[in-house]
């Protein structure tokens, strides 16, 4: 892990994380401008891992509007060379610790076939020794398309001193 740097995305990333995105399946794939956007208002909540100056992961997230004290997770990618090696168990370590010491709960939504996006927040809870509590959230119905069904996982109070000593 030590040949990974992990930090806030800047403009110039987009198109990398882009890239990574719409070839890391099941993702769904958003515009290119939508990562700009996200690089730009929201680099305090994004975070990309950086190998040999190559981007091989990415987690976007922002602070819930309606819940302040949640970081909400919202896509997770990391390169297929890069897989279960941590990485974005340490992503959601470090998009956490950059928030304000009022936001100790992180939210994600997992479709129930991606074993490996339930476990990467699993071990982060662990980690911790934070709550995890996961329920349904959206239905095959709203989401359309016959999308899986989405699950609301909550992750927390997290204290937030452990991120400092576990990161
Ligand atoms: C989901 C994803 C981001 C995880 O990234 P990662 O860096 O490999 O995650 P981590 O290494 O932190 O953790 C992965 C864990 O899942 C486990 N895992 C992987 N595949 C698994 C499977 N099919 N069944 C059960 N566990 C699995 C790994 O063993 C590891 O757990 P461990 O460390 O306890 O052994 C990555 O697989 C990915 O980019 N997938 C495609 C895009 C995606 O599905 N994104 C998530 C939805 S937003």
């Amino acid at each position: 892990m030590t040949s990974i740097i992990f930090r806030e995305p800047l403009v110039s990333d987009a198109n990398s994380i882009w890239n990574l995105v719409t070839s890391n399946k099941p993702l769904d794939e958003n515009s290119k401008y939508l990562y700009v956007l996200l690089c730009h208002q929201f680099s305090k909540t994004c975070v990309v891992a950086e190998h040999d100056s190559k981007i091989v992961g990415f987690l976007s997230g922002f602070i819930s509007p309606k819940n302040p004290d949640t970081l909400f997770v919202w896509q997770a990618a990391v390169d297929d060379k890069f897989r279960n090696k941590g990485i974005a168990k340490e992503l959601v370590f470090k998009a956490l610790s950059q928030t304000e010491p009022s936001v100790r709960f992180v939210e994600a939504t997992v479709t129930p076939s991606n074993k490996a996006s339930l476990k990467f927040l699993q071990n982060f809870a662990s980690q911790l020794d934070a709550n995890f509590t996961k329920m349904p959230l959206f239905s095959t119905e709203i989401l359309g398309n016959g999308h899986e069904p989405e699950d609301l996982v909550r992750i927390g109070p997290v204290q937030k001193n452990l991120l400092e000593v576990t990161a």
